[in-house]
């Protein structure tokens, strides 16, 4: 039997209480497939940083390196300054591990309210560049606090960080139905990185004669997710465009609690690491209120990089039904029931 060795790392809020019915329906999906799972949990988050002043050391992430793959729970926590935990422990793990596909479905499941009245088909996906962007922390201020402060915040792109994440957009294009690819920037106004960006597409393109191109400016993209999210397939941007598109895309297809998100290393050079989409919600943690689903369906996407396709199809199949059902149930269901339930569905 192969041995699935994973490092959880449940992390603040309600991070716990999804990250365990997560790994419930994890072992039910392998179950009888001849993989097992070992787990090791990672003491990271708040509790820690407040008991020791560490976020993310790197014997932790030695120790992380270690495993086939992380499942994460949520990080964060209003007794930590804003920024701590996120650039520290999060956006540190992203960087080290250097998951440049940020990998987020779009998807309304059939059953599932949309605030749209009539959002049609939604079934697409959005590569979010995981690496660069705004997010590498390219910046400083001066004269802090002062009228003549002044706060910068570069955008770093480089022709190897896109061109990487734009093939692997175009690779998860052609393999699917509709090969419809969409770069999402907004090159008018940034026109160093916009048109590397798309000069990178045009290029790349070559590789992948049956995929087709088109071009959004990133506020047109905002509005044709809420007109017509069907026309969009594959959607590729920056880091920082791929997390405000991606916000949306959850508020369109049943909100935070159902979005669920892989930060991948294609090149396999460290783990990848699965986590929904959501926060840490400190406001209703501990109280078994958090939806499970987006971490389930992060279990999906975790799967099918590991090569378990049948298992992540059956963990998809339990959400899909559980969805169905959840409209006409006349109660809703604790975290843990809702774990018990989709691990029920997948152990069939
Ligand atoms: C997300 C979150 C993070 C991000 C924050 C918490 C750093 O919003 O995963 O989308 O901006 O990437
Ligand atoms: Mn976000």
């Amino acid at each position: 039997a192969q041995a699935l060795r994973l490092a959880v790392v449940a992390g603040d809020g309600i991070g716990t209480e999804v990250v365990e019915q997560g790994l419930l329906v994890l072992e039910a999906a392998l179950h009888g497939t001849g993989t097992t799972v070992s787990t090791t949990d990672f003491d990271l988050g708040a509790r820690r940083w407040h008991a020791t002043g560490e976020t993310l050391t790197d014997t932790d992430l030695d120790a992380i390196r270690g495993h086939d793959a992380i499942l994460l729970g949520a990080i964060g926590d209003p007794s930590v300054p804003s920024g701590v935990l996120e650039r520290g422990l999060l956006l540190k793990l992203r960087f080290a591990l250097d998951h440049y596909v940020n990998l987020r479905p779009g998807r309304l499941y059939p059953g599932v309210t949309s605030p749209l009245a009539n959002p049609g088909e939604v079934d697409f996906v959005v590569v979010r560049e995981g690496t660069e962007g705004p997010y590498v922390g390219n910046g400083g201020a001066i004269r802090v606090g002062t009228p003549a402060e002044v706060a910068n915040e570069v955008s770093v792109n480089t022709a190897f960080g896109v061109e990487r994440v734009v093939r692997d957009a175009f690779a998860r294009a052609a393999a699917r139905p509709r090969k419809k690819l969409t770069l999402v920037h907004k090159h008018n106004v940034l026109v160093h990185a916009g048109h590397l960006w798309r000069r990178t597409v045009e290029a790349v393109n070559a590789e992948f004669p049956d995929v087709t191109v088109d071009y959004l400016h990133v506020d047109a993209a905002t509005i044709f997710l809420v007109t017509n999210p069907s026309r969009f397939d594959v959607i590729v941007t920056d880091n920082l465009f791929g997390d405000i598109l991606t916000d949306l895309a959850a508020a369109i297809t049943g909100g935070i609690g159902l979005a669920a998100s892989a930060n991948i290393n294609p090149d396999r050079t460290a783990p990848s690491m699965f986590e929904p989409v959501h926060g840490s919600a400190p406001d209703i943690a501990g109280q078994g209120k958090a939806d499970p689903t987006a971490t389930v369906l992060s279990v999906a996407l975790l799967l099918d990089h590991l090569g378990q396709t049948d298992a992540a199809r059956r963990v998809e199949a339990a959400v899909a039904a559980d969805l169905v059902e959840r409209g006409s149930a006349d109660r809703v269901r604790s975290t843990a029931e809702v774990g018990k339930d989709l691990a029920a569905r997948v152990a069939g």
